[in-house]
């Protein structure tokens, strides 16, 4: 695991929207693996004005998200397809029919998570996939206790992440954050052949110290990123306070990114 620290979550998020650039322009046929919530929202706009100045295209990108609240429609405006499409798809040149965000009012959401797997692995995969943390160390809706091999399946959400995003985005209304959410598996995130994930601020400290420096563990989901070949962890200097070697990791991490 790379450890990428950056003074300010401004200069994290332009690095990591850099890697992403890097890869759709390598392959511009990538399959993306993306994340909602605050963290990456500076990183997408990044994304909107690479694509307005022309220096990439996703025209031939297709995308799979991570996750979506269980009984919200698309159109509901707290869903994660409305945010992807409010903070993302609205502002790069990707077609909107190769997005795909689970279906939170589907019929069947076991049906719905299986098949969900199936068209990720006809598309070949991801390549690169996009994780921020929980304040729980969770990544998609994957909470302690979750099995690390776990499958894209319909998860329960921990009271912790329920008051962490009614804080954020249902106006502070804890009993409108909905309970279950359809979520990526650990072991489907796990799968992509390189992974990024974004964490600012204080209140991420112990779960990137837990991620970073704890051991693997389904207490802290991110933990099983130790174990995949590819993965970077673009960080504030806020979120990588606690860690015992950040010296080490920024040294490492800029060195290989030629910084
Ligand atoms: P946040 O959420 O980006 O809003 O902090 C991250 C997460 O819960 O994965």
């Amino acid at each position: 695991m790379e450890i990428v620290i950056c003074k300010t979550r401004e200069e994290a998020s332009k690095l990591a929207a850099k890697a992403i650039i890097d890869q759709v322009k390598a392959k511009p046929k990538s399959v993306l693996g993306l994340a909602t919530g605050s963290t990456p929202v500076l990183m997408y706009k990044e994304l909107g004005k690479a694509v307005k100045a022309k220096k990439v295209s996703f025209r031939e990108v297709k995308s799979w998200n991570l996750d979506e609240y269980y009984g919200l429609a698309p159109t509901h405006d707290q869903s994660y397809r409305y945010f992807m499409n409010e903070n993302l798809f609205k502002f790069i040149d990707i077609n909107i029919k190769n997005t795909h965000v689970l279906n939170g009012l589907a019929k069947d959401p076991v049906k719905e998570c299986k098949a969900y797997e199936a068209a990720i692995k006809r598309a070949g995969g991801i390549d690169l996939q996009v994780l921020g943390i929980g304040s729980d160390g969770h990544i998609a809706f994957n909470e302690p206790g979750t099995s690390l091999a776990s499958r894209t399946s319909v998860v329960y959400l921990t009271p912790s992440t329920i008051k962490d995003n009614a804080r954020l985005f249902f106006k502070g209304k804890m009993d409108e954050v909905p309970t279950r959410a359809l979520s990526m598996g650990v072991g489907t995130i796990c799968e992509a052949k390189k992974i990024i994930l974004l964490a600012f601020g204080e209140g991420k400290q112990d779960a990137v110290k837990g991620m970073v420096e704890g051991g693997v563990s389904q207490f802290c989901t991110a933990s099983a990123l130790q174990m995949h070949p590819d993965a970077w962890v673009y960080c504030d200097e806020a979120a990588a306070k606690k860690l015992k070697l950040k010296y080490y990791y920024a040294w490492r991490s800029a060195t290989k990114l030629g910084l």
